[in-house]
Protein backbone atom coordinates (compact mmCIF):
# COMPACT_ATOMS: atom_id res chain seq x y z
CA UNK A 1 0.00 0.00 0.00
CA UNK A 2 1.15 3.10 -0.65
CA UNK A 3 0.42 7.02 0.49
CA UNK A 4 -2.29 5.79 3.94
CA UNK A 5 -0.12 2.74 5.12
CA UNK A 6 4.12 1.67 5.39
CA UNK A 7 5.51 -0.94 6.05
CA UNK A 8 4.38 -4.19 8.48
CA UNK A 9 0.82 -2.83 7.65
CA UNK A 10 1.13 -2.51 4.24
CA UNK A 11 2.59 -6.05 3.90
CA UNK A 12 -0.33 -7.81 6.03
CA UNK A 13 -3.15 -5.42 3.83
CA UNK A 14 -1.44 -6.83 0.35
CA UNK A 15 -2.21 -10.28 2.10
CA UNK A 16 -5.69 -9.69 3.28
CA UNK A 17 -7.83 -11.99 1.61
CA UNK A 18 -10.16 -8.97 0.71
CA UNK A 19 -9.25 -6.30 -2.00
CA UNK A 20 -8.92 -2.93 -0.56
CA UNK A 21 -8.73 0.47 -2.50
CA UNK A 22 -8.75 3.75 -0.41
CA UNK A 23 -9.69 7.10 -1.60
CA UNK A 24 -8.85 10.37 -0.35
CA UNK A 25 -11.17 13.38 0.64
CA UNK A 26 -10.97 14.73 -3.11
CA UNK A 27 -11.49 11.43 -4.70
CA UNK A 28 -8.10 10.34 -5.57
CA UNK A 29 -6.93 7.06 -5.27
CA UNK A 30 -4.41 6.85 -1.94
CA UNK A 31 -3.80 3.01 -1.60
CA UNK A 32 -4.77 0.10 -3.29
CA UNK A 33 -4.14 -3.17 -1.92
CA UNK A 34 -2.20 -6.44 -3.95
CA UNK A 35 -5.41 -8.59 -4.46
CA UNK A 36 -7.24 -5.89 -5.65
CA UNK A 37 -4.53 -4.71 -8.35
CA UNK A 38 -4.29 -8.63 -9.30
CA UNK A 39 -8.60 -8.24 -10.22
CA UNK A 40 -8.44 -5.32 -12.09
CA UNK A 41 -5.16 -6.11 -14.14
CA UNK A 42 -3.31 -3.42 -13.62
CA UNK A 43 -0.36 -2.29 -11.32
CA UNK A 44 -0.42 -0.49 -7.95
CA UNK A 45 1.56 2.37 -9.21
CA UNK A 46 -0.22 2.70 -12.88
CA UNK A 47 -3.45 3.74 -10.13
CA UNK A 48 -1.81 5.73 -7.22
CA UNK A 49 -2.49 8.82 -7.42
CA UNK A 50 -5.19 8.96 -9.99
CA UNK A 51 -8.57 10.04 -9.22
CA UNK A 52 -11.47 6.99 -9.09
CA UNK A 53 -13.28 8.85 -12.49
CA UNK A 54 -10.21 7.68 -14.65
CA UNK A 55 -10.79 4.16 -13.90
CA UNK A 56 -14.12 4.18 -13.74
CA UNK A 57 -14.97 6.15 -16.65
CA UNK A 58 -16.23 9.87 -16.53
CA UNK A 59 -19.73 9.19 -17.31
CA UNK A 60 -20.16 6.76 -14.21
CA UNK A 61 -19.26 9.02 -11.01
CA UNK A 62 -22.72 9.94 -10.46
CA UNK A 63 -24.12 6.31 -9.70
CA UNK A 64 -20.73 5.13 -8.39
CA UNK A 65 -21.01 4.14 -4.90
CA UNK A 66 -17.59 4.91 -3.24
CA UNK A 67 -17.85 7.99 -4.43
CA UNK A 68 -21.88 8.59 -2.93
CA UNK A 69 -20.02 7.22 0.63
CA UNK A 70 -17.30 9.95 0.48
CA UNK A 71 -19.91 12.29 -0.22
CA UNK A 72 -22.63 11.41 1.83
CA UNK A 73 -20.98 9.97 4.55
CA UNK A 74 -23.90 6.34 3.04
CA UNK A 75 -22.31 3.09 3.88
CA UNK A 76 -22.97 0.42 2.04
CA UNK A 77 -22.91 -3.36 1.69
CA UNK A 78 -23.97 -6.40 -0.26
CA UNK A 79 -22.95 -4.25 -3.64
CA UNK A 80 -22.01 -5.59 -7.36
CA UNK A 81 -18.27 -5.44 -7.83
CA UNK A 82 -18.82 -2.90 -10.59
CA UNK A 83 -20.77 -0.54 -8.19
CA UNK A 84 -17.46 0.73 -7.44
CA UNK A 85 -14.92 -0.08 -10.17
CA UNK A 86 -15.23 -2.32 -13.58
CA UNK A 87 -13.81 -5.69 -14.18
CA UNK A 88 -14.73 -7.80 -11.43
CA UNK A 89 -17.16 -10.61 -11.64
CA UNK A 90 -20.20 -10.34 -9.49
CA UNK A 91 -20.77 -13.91 -9.40
CA UNK A 92 -16.75 -13.90 -7.52
CA UNK A 93 -16.86 -11.03 -5.13
CA UNK A 94 -19.43 -8.89 -2.90
CA UNK A 95 -18.33 -4.99 -2.51
CA UNK A 96 -19.04 -3.28 0.76
CA UNK A 97 -18.24 0.77 1.07
CA UNK A 98 -16.47 2.26 4.67
CA UNK A 99 -15.96 6.04 5.66
CA UNK A 100 -12.49 6.83 6.38
CA UNK A 101 -12.63 9.27 9.24
CA UNK A 102 -9.83 11.34 11.14
CA UNK A 103 -10.17 11.63 15.33
CA UNK A 104 -13.06 14.28 15.01
CA UNK A 105 -15.06 12.13 12.97
CA UNK A 106 -14.78 13.87 9.74
CA UNK A 107 -14.73 12.12 6.59
CA UNK A 108 -10.83 11.96 5.65
CA UNK A 109 -11.79 9.18 2.61
CA UNK A 110 -13.20 6.42 1.70
CA UNK A 111 -12.75 2.79 1.07
CA UNK A 112 -14.12 -0.43 -0.64
CA UNK A 113 -13.54 -3.95 0.03
CA UNK A 114 -14.10 -6.47 -2.32
CA UNK A 115 -14.82 -9.93 -0.32
CA UNK A 116 -14.50 -13.25 -2.07
CA UNK A 117 -18.20 -15.00 -2.11
CA UNK A 118 -16.70 -18.32 -2.77
CA UNK A 119 -17.02 -20.58 0.18
CA UNK A 120 -19.69 -18.51 2.39
CA UNK A 121 -21.83 -18.22 -0.66
CA UNK A 122 -21.64 -21.75 -0.84
CA UNK A 123 -23.04 -22.24 2.43
CA UNK A 124 -25.24 -19.46 2.48
CA UNK A 125 -27.20 -21.11 -0.23
CA UNK A 126 -26.50 -24.98 1.46
CA UNK A 127 -28.54 -23.28 4.38
CA UNK A 128 -31.05 -21.57 2.42
CA UNK A 129 -31.60 -24.97 0.22
CA UNK A 130 -32.25 -26.91 4.16
CA UNK A 131 -34.57 -24.17 5.29
CA UNK A 132 -36.84 -24.03 2.12
CA UNK A 133 -36.38 -28.30 2.02
CA UNK A 134 -37.60 -28.39 5.91
CA UNK A 135 -40.28 -26.01 5.32
CA UNK A 136 -41.23 -28.06 2.03
CA UNK A 137 -41.40 -31.18 3.85
CA UNK A 138 -43.49 -29.47 6.55
CA UNK A 139 -46.07 -28.39 4.10
CA UNK A 140 -46.18 -31.62 2.82
CA UNK A 141 -46.80 -33.50 5.31
CA UNK A 142 -49.54 -30.94 6.75
CA UNK A 143 -50.84 -31.63 3.37
CA UNK A 144 -51.20 -35.70 3.56
CA UNK A 145 -52.90 -35.41 6.81
CA UNK A 146 -55.66 -33.37 4.97
CA UNK A 147 -55.58 -35.63 2.31
CA UNK A 148 -56.56 -38.02 5.23
CA UNK A 149 -59.94 -37.14 5.44
CA UNK A 150 -61.29 -36.88 2.46
CA UNK A 151 -59.89 -40.30 1.47
CA UNK A 152 -61.88 -41.87 4.82
CA UNK A 153 -65.14 -40.47 3.48
CA UNK A 154 -64.58 -41.38 -0.65
CA UNK A 155 -63.82 -45.15 1.53
CA UNK A 156 -66.42 -45.04 3.14
CA UNK A 157 -68.51 -44.42 0.12
CA UNK A 158 -66.85 -47.34 -2.26
CA UNK A 159 -67.51 -49.54 0.45
CA UNK A 160 -71.43 -48.84 -0.05
CA UNK A 161 -71.40 -48.86 -3.42
CA UNK A 162 -69.30 -52.10 -3.20
CA UNK A 163 -72.53 -53.54 -1.71
CA UNK A 164 -75.03 -51.78 -3.67
CA UNK A 165 -72.98 -53.22 -6.87
CA UNK A 166 -72.22 -56.58 -5.83
CA UNK A 167 -72.88 -58.89 -9.07
CA UNK A 168 -73.08 -56.02 -11.41
CA UNK A 169 -70.52 -54.76 -14.33
CA UNK A 170 -69.17 -51.91 -11.66
CA UNK A 171 -68.01 -54.75 -8.86
CA UNK A 172 -65.16 -55.09 -10.71
CA UNK A 173 -64.35 -50.78 -10.86
CA UNK A 174 -65.76 -50.77 -6.86
CA UNK A 175 -63.09 -53.44 -5.80
CA UNK A 176 -59.92 -51.91 -7.89
CA UNK A 177 -60.63 -48.58 -6.60
CA UNK A 178 -60.53 -50.13 -3.28
CA UNK A 179 -57.35 -51.70 -4.13
CA UNK A 180 -55.95 -48.24 -5.00
CA UNK A 181 -57.52 -46.72 -1.77
CA UNK A 182 -55.45 -49.24 0.24
CA UNK A 183 -52.31 -48.45 -1.61
CA UNK A 184 -52.75 -45.13 -0.87
CA UNK A 185 -53.67 -45.03 2.59
CA UNK A 186 -50.35 -47.35 3.11
CA UNK A 187 -48.07 -44.47 1.36
CA UNK A 188 -49.78 -41.92 3.26
CA UNK A 189 -48.90 -44.03 6.52
CA UNK A 190 -45.66 -44.43 5.35
CA UNK A 191 -44.63 -40.91 4.75
CA UNK A 192 -46.40 -39.38 8.05
CA UNK A 193 -44.18 -41.76 9.79
CA UNK A 194 -41.26 -40.45 7.98
CA UNK A 195 -41.57 -36.97 8.69
CA UNK A 196 -42.13 -37.78 12.93
CA UNK A 197 -39.76 -36.29 14.63
CA UNK A 198 -37.09 -38.55 16.26
CA UNK A 199 -37.36 -40.77 19.18
CA UNK A 200 -39.69 -40.01 21.84
CA UNK A 201 -40.46 -42.98 24.51
CA UNK A 202 -36.90 -43.63 25.53
CA UNK A 203 -36.54 -46.51 27.67
CA UNK A 204 -34.14 -49.19 28.51
CA UNK A 205 -34.94 -52.63 26.41
CA UNK A 206 -34.06 -56.19 25.64
CA UNK A 207 -33.43 -56.84 22.29
CA UNK A 208 -34.10 -60.03 22.45
CA UNK A 209 -37.16 -59.55 23.94
CA UNK A 210 -37.93 -57.48 20.83
CA UNK A 211 -36.94 -60.10 18.16
CA UNK A 212 -39.26 -62.44 20.44
CA UNK A 213 -42.03 -60.40 20.10
CA UNK A 214 -41.18 -59.54 16.50
CA UNK A 215 -41.09 -63.67 16.06
CA UNK A 216 -43.93 -63.96 17.38
CA UNK A 217 -45.68 -61.16 15.22
CA UNK A 218 -44.43 -62.81 11.75
CA UNK A 219 -44.29 -66.67 12.74
CA UNK A 220 -48.15 -67.56 11.87
CA UNK A 221 -47.31 -65.55 7.88
CA UNK A 222 -44.02 -67.49 7.76
CA UNK A 223 -45.70 -71.07 8.30
CA UNK A 224 -48.59 -70.11 5.74
CA UNK A 225 -45.86 -68.76 3.04
CA UNK A 226 -43.86 -72.23 3.74
CA UNK A 227 -41.19 -70.23 4.59
CA UNK A 228 -38.35 -71.75 6.91
CA UNK A 229 -38.54 -68.61 9.68
CA UNK A 230 -36.11 -69.01 12.81
CA UNK A 231 -34.32 -66.58 15.64
CA UNK A 232 -31.28 -67.18 16.99
CA UNK A 233 -30.80 -64.70 19.95
CA UNK A 234 -26.93 -64.45 21.94
CA UNK A 235 -27.23 -65.03 25.93
CA UNK A 236 -27.09 -62.13 28.46
CA UNK A 237 -27.01 -58.97 26.16
CA UNK A 238 -26.97 -55.79 27.91
CA UNK A 239 -29.87 -53.13 27.43
CA UNK A 240 -30.00 -50.93 24.63
CA UNK A 241 -31.87 -47.32 25.37
CA UNK A 242 -34.56 -46.58 23.05
CA UNK A 243 -38.06 -46.35 20.95
CA UNK A 244 -39.49 -50.13 21.70
CA UNK A 245 -42.58 -49.45 18.91
CA UNK A 246 -40.58 -47.65 16.02
CA UNK A 247 -37.62 -50.11 16.60
CA UNK A 248 -40.12 -52.85 16.20
CA UNK A 249 -41.01 -51.03 12.89
CA UNK A 250 -37.52 -50.64 11.45
CA UNK A 251 -37.20 -54.77 11.86
CA UNK A 252 -40.41 -55.46 10.73
CA UNK A 253 -39.92 -53.29 7.46
CA UNK A 254 -36.69 -55.54 6.94
CA UNK A 255 -38.23 -58.49 7.34
CA UNK A 256 -41.40 -57.51 5.35
CA UNK A 257 -38.68 -57.06 2.62
CA UNK A 258 -36.89 -60.63 3.30
CA UNK A 259 -40.60 -62.15 3.00
CA UNK A 260 -41.14 -60.08 -0.38
CA UNK A 261 -38.03 -61.47 -1.63
CA UNK A 262 -38.95 -65.02 -0.44
CA UNK A 263 -40.21 -67.96 -2.24
CA UNK A 264 -41.79 -71.15 -0.92
CA UNK A 265 -39.27 -73.34 1.14
CA UNK A 266 -37.01 -69.47 1.60
CA UNK A 267 -35.20 -69.31 4.83
CA UNK A 268 -35.28 -66.72 7.08
CA UNK A 269 -32.70 -65.92 10.16
CA UNK A 270 -32.64 -63.34 12.40
CA UNK A 271 -29.87 -63.53 14.99
CA UNK A 272 -28.19 -61.33 17.56
CA UNK A 273 -25.06 -61.15 18.79
CA UNK A 274 -23.06 -59.95 20.97
CA UNK A 275 -19.46 -59.62 22.49
CA UNK A 276 -18.35 -57.77 25.52
CA UNK A 277 -15.76 -55.95 23.18
CA UNK A 278 -18.19 -54.76 21.19
CA UNK A 279 -20.16 -51.55 22.23
CA UNK A 280 -22.65 -52.57 19.27
CA UNK A 281 -25.45 -55.34 18.91
CA UNK A 282 -25.53 -56.78 15.81
CA UNK A 283 -29.03 -57.95 14.33
CA UNK A 284 -28.93 -60.00 11.57
CA UNK A 285 -31.68 -60.56 9.39
CA UNK A 286 -30.62 -63.24 6.47
CA UNK A 287 -32.63 -64.13 3.70
CA UNK A 288 -32.09 -66.48 0.54
CA UNK A 289 -34.66 -64.84 -2.04
CA UNK A 290 -33.74 -63.00 -5.29
CA UNK A 291 -31.37 -60.86 -3.69
CA UNK A 292 -30.47 -57.51 -5.44
CA UNK A 293 -28.46 -55.82 -8.22
CA UNK A 294 -25.78 -53.35 -7.61
CA UNK A 295 -27.87 -50.67 -8.88
CA UNK A 296 -30.98 -51.83 -6.44
CA UNK A 297 -28.59 -51.70 -3.31
CA UNK A 298 -27.55 -48.46 -4.18
CA UNK A 299 -31.29 -46.97 -5.10
CA UNK A 300 -32.91 -48.89 -1.99
CA UNK A 301 -32.40 -45.87 0.64
CA UNK A 302 -33.86 -43.43 -1.59
CA UNK A 303 -37.54 -42.60 -1.26
CA UNK A 304 -40.02 -44.08 -3.06
CA UNK A 305 -37.49 -46.52 -4.99
CA UNK A 306 -39.34 -49.43 -5.52
CA UNK A 307 -39.32 -52.68 -7.53
CA UNK A 308 -42.43 -53.96 -6.22
CA UNK A 309 -45.84 -53.12 -7.72
CA UNK A 310 -46.99 -52.30 -4.81
CA UNK A 311 -44.55 -51.25 -2.85
CA UNK A 312 -44.13 -47.61 -1.36
CA UNK A 313 -40.18 -47.07 -1.38
CA UNK A 314 -40.47 -46.11 2.01
CA UNK A 315 -39.97 -49.10 3.68
CA UNK A 316 -35.99 -49.01 4.07
CA UNK A 317 -35.87 -45.06 4.06
CA UNK A 318 -37.77 -45.18 7.55
CA UNK A 319 -36.04 -48.25 8.78
CA UNK A 320 -32.61 -46.16 8.71
CA UNK A 321 -34.07 -43.16 9.85
CA UNK A 322 -35.37 -45.22 13.19
CA UNK A 323 -31.90 -46.89 13.70
CA UNK A 324 -30.06 -43.66 12.83
CA UNK A 325 -32.54 -42.04 15.73
CA UNK A 326 -31.03 -44.35 17.96
CA UNK A 327 -27.02 -43.95 16.87
CA UNK A 328 -26.83 -47.18 14.87
CA UNK A 329 -25.80 -48.40 11.62
CA UNK A 330 -27.53 -50.64 9.03
CA UNK A 331 -25.46 -52.38 6.43
CA UNK A 332 -26.69 -54.48 3.32
CA UNK A 333 -24.79 -57.10 1.68
CA UNK A 334 -26.88 -58.94 -1.44
CA UNK A 335 -26.13 -60.92 -4.13
CA UNK A 336 -28.79 -61.64 -6.90
CA UNK A 337 -29.78 -65.19 -7.14
CA UNK A 338 -28.50 -65.85 -3.80
CA UNK A 339 -30.07 -63.77 -1.09
CA UNK A 340 -29.40 -60.52 1.13
CA UNK A 341 -28.08 -60.15 4.90
CA UNK A 342 -29.35 -56.64 6.79
CA UNK A 343 -27.25 -56.05 9.52
CA UNK A 344 -28.44 -53.73 12.01
CA UNK A 345 -26.35 -52.30 14.80
CA UNK A 346 -27.17 -50.77 17.92
CA UNK A 347 -24.83 -48.82 20.69
CA UNK A 348 -25.21 -50.62 23.87
CA UNK A 349 -25.87 -49.21 27.53
CA UNK A 350 -23.30 -50.22 30.11
N1 LIG B 1 -34.37 -58.38 1.38
C1 LIG B 1 -34.47 -57.87 0.15
N2 LIG B 1 -34.31 -58.66 -0.93
C2 LIG B 1 -34.41 -58.18 -2.20
N3 LIG B 1 -34.67 -56.88 -2.47
C3 LIG B 1 -34.84 -56.04 -1.44
C4 LIG B 1 -34.74 -56.48 -0.09
N4 LIG B 1 -34.94 -55.40 0.72
C5 LIG B 1 -35.14 -54.35 -0.10
N5 LIG B 1 -35.11 -54.71 -1.39
C6 LIG B 1 -35.24 -53.83 -2.58
O1 LIG B 1 -35.21 -52.48 -2.15
C7 LIG B 1 -36.38 -51.81 -2.60
C8 LIG B 1 -36.76 -50.74 -1.59
O2 LIG B 1 -37.19 -51.35 -0.37
P1 LIG B 1 -38.19 -50.57 0.58
O3 LIG B 1 -38.50 -51.44 1.73
O4 LIG B 1 -37.65 -49.22 0.86
O5 LIG B 1 -39.47 -50.34 -0.32
P2 LIG B 1 -40.51 -51.42 -0.83
O6 LIG B 1 -40.34 -52.71 -0.07
O7 LIG B 1 -40.41 -51.50 -2.30
O8 LIG B 1 -41.87 -50.74 -0.44
P3 LIG B 1 -42.43 -50.50 1.05
O9 LIG B 1 -42.31 -49.02 1.26
O10 LIG B 1 -43.82 -50.96 0.97
O11 LIG B 1 -41.58 -51.24 2.00
C9 LIG B 1 -37.41 -52.89 -2.79
O12 LIG B 1 -38.40 -52.51 -3.72
C10 LIG B 1 -36.55 -54.04 -3.30
O13 LIG B 1 -36.27 -53.90 -4.67
MG1 LIG C 1 -40.24 -52.69 2.01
Amino acid sequence: MIGLVEGWSSLALDHLPVGLLIIDREGFIRGINQVLTGLIGLKRDQVTGLPLEEIIGAGQTGSNKLLQTLASGREFQHLMPEDVVPGISSNDYSTSTHCVRDKSELIMGAMALFTPLGRQQELEKAVIKAEKLALLGQLATEMVHEIRNPLTTINGFLQLLQRDLKGTPGEEYINLMLTEMVRVNGLIKQFLQLSRPGYSKRKLYSLNELMNDIFLLVESEALHRKLDIRLVTAPDIPPILGDNEQLKQAFLNIIKNAFDALSVGGKLCMQTLWNNHEKFIQTIITDTGVGMDEQTIANMLHPFFTTKESGTGLGMLISKKIIDNHGGQINIQSEPGKGTTVTVLLPVVY
